[in-house]
């Protein structure tokens, strides 16, 4: 038996104690777990209906970037159904990525820091990315990219910077049904948060976490391009930059925005 297989038998148990019922869909190779997680969504699959892949072989990141995803990776998806207003659900971005940043920060002992919207750092490398898409009527998919046990020479390099995986940094690797349980109970509790009236604890978190709260940075919205310092985040997601005529200005974590720290 290979000792981290990412099955049905090994996640489950994992996850018995959590809040929501979560179910188990485990595949071997995959287009992608989020073109999956949509789908059944679309087809009326309940909240907490869990896609996970050893490889994906179409992966995606936000703007339609592609997301390598070899084998030793935990890349998975799952439908949630928050009945919140859209504006609200923007905000689930966020939930996810303090979610994947706590986890590996204390699963795996890394310093994590999150670059708005949607990335997770570790010493200045990629570890991890996180989407949230509009599904079917009123679901969302939530899709987590973690480059766990992925060796170092199977790494992909992105464009301006460089990516790295929890066994480059640790030197070991990592139980990866226990980290994705991990990320799950994360997310779980700050989710349930978020759509109660109590966002501050949420926002508090994020700011610790940031790699650019009280940065220059340049926003890229569709055509318009805005510089400023990041001078917070609202509940919706969003940042807000102060310009440098003094006025602010917030910007949205949507599938189109791209942000860039000034040095
Ligand atoms: P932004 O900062 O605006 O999010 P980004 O370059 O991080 O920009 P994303 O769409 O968030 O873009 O992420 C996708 C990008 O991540 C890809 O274009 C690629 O450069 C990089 N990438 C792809 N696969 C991996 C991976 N397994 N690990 C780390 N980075 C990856
Ligand atoms: C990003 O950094 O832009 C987000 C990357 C999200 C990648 C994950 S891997 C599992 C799920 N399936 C996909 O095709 N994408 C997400």
């Amino acid at each position: 038996m290979i000792r981290d297989a990412l099955t049905e038998d090994s996640i489950l148990p994992l996850l018995r104690d959590l809040r929501i019922r979560w179910r188990v869909r485990a595949y071997g190779s995959i287009v992608s777990t989020n073109d999956t997680a949509k789908w059944l969504a679309g087809s009326g699959a309940p909240e907490g209906t869990l896609v996970v892949a050893e490889t994906q072989t179409g992966g995606r990141g936000r703007r339609g970037n592609a997301w390598e995803s070899p084998p030793g990776g935990l890349w998975f998806s799952f439908v949630v159904r928050p009945h919140l207003p859209p504006d609200r659900a923007s905000g689930l971005c966020v939930v996810a990525a303090v979610s994947v940043a706590r986890t590996v920060i204390d699963f795996a002992g890394l310093s994590a820091r999150i670059k708005w919207p949607n990335d997770v750092f570790v010493g200045g490398r990629k570890l991890a990315g996180v989407m949230v898409m509009s599904a079917a009527e009123g679901a969302l998919v939530v899709g987590v990219g973690i480059n766990a046990n992925v060796p170092e020479l199977e790494l992909p390099a992105p464009a301006w910077y460089e990516a790295t995986s929890v066994q480059r940094e640790t030197g070991e690797s990592c139980d990866r049904a226990a980290l994705l349980a991990r990320v799950l109970a994360e997310f779980e509790s700050r989710y349930f948060a978020y759509r109660g009236p109590d966002h501050e604890g949420l926002m508090e978190e994020w700011r610790e976490l940031s790699l650019v709260i009280g940065e220059a940075v340049t926003a890229t919205v569709g055509d318009e391009t805005v510089h400023g310092t990041v001078f917070g985040i609202e509940e919706d997601g969003g940042i807000v930059l102060r310009l440098a005529d003094g006025s602010h200005r917030k910007v949205l974590p949507t599938s189109d925005v791209t942000l860039s720290v000034r040095k």
